[in-house]
């Protein structure tokens, strides 16, 4: 079985967890993981503010160190501001490609952003004023951008069943797009985030398909004891 068509887990037998979920919604779980895409063809319906709401409430109950919650967002509404961050895009996307080098041409045939496309769209920023939260971050402070990042995954599993497409675009400048939505102090966007409906989710990674890079095996994923050896 190659990697493009590793679907869904065999999920077995319960674990016989006495608070394990039933096997219908097991496999919801699962499945939702394997059919998320990251998405960047979009169409250019509404989205309906109910389930943008309960993408935001899922972003709200991700876990995060010290419990500090440092995830903000910014709809983006206005359509100049909307184009001005798709120029930051822009301008980062042809820096990428020049830092690319030999991979330069391959990586400006990309579509690497649905910015001017989605429905809705959102800025995720860590929020400022987080030096104080010390707690699980004195020696690791980079764990504010790990919780912003399991928020933005909560969001884009929900999107997923809610059969709403999510990109995460990080080809931007944080100084300058943080000037732009005048973010306070140290506050930092970490994601644009292109949301709305689409004609049909990629059915493997789009940079998959396109050749760019493919899943790892498995073994390099885990070590017993040690460092996983496939990855030595
Ligand atoms: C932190 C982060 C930043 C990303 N930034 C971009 C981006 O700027 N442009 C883009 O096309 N995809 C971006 N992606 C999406 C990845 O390319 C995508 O997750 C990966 O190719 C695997 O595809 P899948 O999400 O459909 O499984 C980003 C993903 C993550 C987690």
């Amino acid at each position: 079985m190659n990697n493009l068509d590793a679907g869904l887990p065999d999920i077995g037998d319960a674990a016989g967890a006495p608070h394990g979920y039933d096997d219908d919604a097991r496999s919801a779980v699962y499945r939702v993981i394997a059919e998320r895409r990251d998405m960047r063809h979009f169409r250019r319906d509404p989205v309906d503010p109910a389930a943008l709401r309960r993408l935001l409430w899922a972003a709200h109950h991700a876990p995060s160190v010290g419990y500090m919650q440092p995830w903000r967002f910014m709809r983006i509404t206005d359509v100049a501001l909307r184009t001005a961050i798709h120029a930051l895009v822009e301008e980062e996307r042809l820096a990428t490609a020049r830092a690319l080098g030999e991979r330069e041409e391959q990586f400006m045939r990309l579509k690497v952003e649905g910015v001017l496309d989605c429905g809705e769209l959102l800025v995720a920023a860590l929020c400022d004023g987080r030096d104080r939260h010390v707690f699980g971050r004195r020696t690791l402070p980079e764990m504010d951008l790990a919780s912003c990042a399991c928020a933005i995954q909560n969001m884009w599993l929900a999107a997923r069943a809610e059969g709403l497409g999510m990109g995460w675009v990080s080809i931007f400048d944080p100084h300058k797009l943080a000037a732009l939505l005048r973010m306070p102090g140290d506050a930092r966007p970490i994601a644009v985030l292109c949301i709305g409906h689409v004609d049909a989710f990629y059915r493997a990674p789009m940079l998959e398909l396109e050749g760019w890079a493919a899943r790892l095996p498995e073994g390099v994923l885990m070590g017993e004891n040690g460092w996983p050896e496939a990855a030595a």
